[in-house]
């Protein structure tokens, strides 16, 4: 592959969104931020300079970072963060992967406006799986504050309440001809009529998975997570936070504009940002009077259609890009997921809400995870995170009494090569809710999901051990629980998330660490002489 670099200059710039304005942190200017294209095999070294008062860090959601953990970028996991005035060059190589991925803030809530796209193409003259698109588009879907993030979080984080929801959702930072203050009549795809164009989809949105439709096209859906599906043609597109997916639309329309619509999917009784955001296709030759064909959004509780869409998920599985799911497992873990609540003496009600895995709320570290273990440096962390819930009960039943959790900064030593499989159990302790679980450093298959608590018996016999879809997050459903696999090849420290920002918050995270036997410094490429310090 080749070399190429980027430059990210982090500053801050006034933007006007629903009519108002306020400054806010961009990549180079921009919301959302610059698109970085490359290709499989390619090296990229993006420069990143810190002109801003906040400490950031930039992460490259889904690029495995092979013995490269040093570039992955969440902040004091595999790096402390570059502080103001700092730079820090990402060195890493796309090895093996091609699609769309992107990349965004990982340090508090900066990535409601710092996040882009990453597209990479396949290696010279090696064709996609289906048939090559006219055109390409980047839609980047995310979320608008009126009042500054920094406000956001604190009530997250200081206050231990739900943050206010977004006042708006954006597609590619507008939120379109649909709003009550509509500034440029929002994103516009040209599309001539009879040809196909591919849409990369990411979801840069905090806190809420999105359906997504458009008027009078039907969209087939050939990647996701960059990976290629089997391609299905559906109505409607579900997308979590955390995720991407490629689909084609051809332009069988009539001359006209048609509605690209965004809209919360949310199956649990919590509030949300319930605002559709909306884009247009424009087929050329039409009259700028002509009137936007609309096409209304699912109702915001419409598991049926969420289910029918990840139910037709499924890798490509061909000759050429075979799935190698593992068929046995050498290492098992099961892991509830959800909420607690916690005293605080700092907060109005004496008492936050605090999330967890095993009943565990991840503690920040003051210096970097990864550094710890590369260096050997005590104290930062210990290595004796549960296999198993802390607090078994019935899960998704009755409420359990005890409703506390433990602090701590605790990993998980995954034996290196190990085929490993994780069942992640949404729990009903405060409310049942979809978490998309992001996972660093590898991709993993969705081997089954289900409804309710998990019967180690019975289901995995139905697991799909042939074509199940290859990701790095996915929706564990509401009040249910979701199986995946992966082979622990990548020796580091990574972290594995609820990609919905406010549960990251709340402390819904932990790490793996994985080592190959022979210590940090064999298996793992050496930091660079720039890595930001604590
Ligand atoms: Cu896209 Cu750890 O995140």
């Amino acid at each position: 592959g080749r070399i190429r670099h980027y430059k990210f200059n982090v500053v801050m710039k006034n933007t006007t969104r629903l009519c108002e304005s306020k400054p806010i942190v961009t990549v180079n200017g921009r919301f959302p931020g610059p698109t970085i294209v490359a290709r499989e095999d390619d090296t990229l070294l993006i420069k990143v300079v810190n002109h801003v008062k906040y400490n950031v860090s930039i992460h490259w959601h889904g690029v495995r970072q092979i013995r490269t953990g040093w570039a992955d970028g969440p902040a004091y996991i595999t790096q402390c963060p570059i502080q103001p005035k700092g730079t820090y060059v990402y060195n890493f190589t796309l090895t093996g992967q091609r699609g769309t991925l992107w990349w965004h803030a990982h340090i508090l809530w900066l990535r409601a406006t710092v996040h882009g796209a990453i597209v990479i193409l396949p290696k010279r003259g090696v064709p996609y799986p289906y048939p090559k698109p006219h055109k390409e588009v980047v839609v980047v879907l995310g979320e608008w504050w009126k009042s500054d993030t920094e406000a956001v979080i604190n009530q997250a984080q200081k206050l231990g309440q739900a943050p206010n929801v977004s006042d708006a959702h954006t597609i590619n930072g507008h939120p379109g001809p649909i709003s009550n203050c509509v500034e440029n009549g929002g994103f516009k795809v040209p599309v001539d009529q009879g040809k196909t164009y591919m849409l990369r989809i990411v979801n840069a949105a905090l806190n809420e998975e999105l359906f997504f439709r458009i008027a009078g096209h039907k969209l087939t859906v050939v990647e996701v997570d960059a990976t290629y599906v089997k391609p299905f043609t559906t109505d409607t597109v579900l997308i979590a936070p955390g995720q991407t997916t490629n689909v084609l639309v051809n332009a069988t329309q009539r001359a006209g504009k048609y509605l690209v619509a965004a809209s919360t999917f949310m199956d649990a009784p919590i509030a949300v940002d319930n605002v559709t955001a909306t884009a247009s296709l424009h087929y050329s030759g039409t009259l700028s009077s002509s009137a936007t064909k609309l096409v209304a959004p699912p109702p915001q509780n419409a598991t049926p259609v969420a289910n029918s869409f990840i139910n037709s998920l499924r890798s490509l599985n061909s000759a050429k890009y075979p799935a190698n799911v593992p068929l046995t497992v050498d290492h098992s873990l099961f892991l509830t997921i959800g909420l607690g609540i916690n005293p605080c003496s700092t907060c109005v009600n004496g008492s936050m809400v605090a999330a967890s895995i095993n009943n565990v709320t991840f503690v920040m570290p003051k210096t970097a995870l990864l550094q710890a273990h590369y260096f050997n440096i005590s104290g930062i962390y210990t290595d004796d995170f549960p296999s198993k819930p802390l607090m078994p009960y019935n899960y998704t039943g009755t409420q359990p009494k005890n409703l506390a959790t433990t602090n701590g900064t605790k990993l998980y030593r995954l034996p290196y090569n190990a085929a490993v499989q994780v069942v992640l159990q949404d729990t009903a302790m405060l409310t049942p809710e979809s978490h998309p679980l992001h996972l660093h450093g590898f991709n993993f298959f969705v081997v089954g999901r289900g409804i309710g608590n998990y019967n180690p018996v019975t289901d995995p016999k139905k697991f799909n051990l042939v074509d199940p879809v290859e990701r790095n997050t996915v929706g564990v459903p509401a009040g249910g629980w979701t199986a995946i696999r992966f082979r622990a090849d990548n020796p580091g420290v990574w972290f594995m998330h609820c990609h919905l920002e406010v549960h990251t918050t709340w402390g819904l995270k932990m790490a793996f660490v994985v080592d190959n036997g022979k210590g940090p410094k064999e298996s793992i490429l050496p930091p660079p002489s720039d890595l930001p310090k604590c």
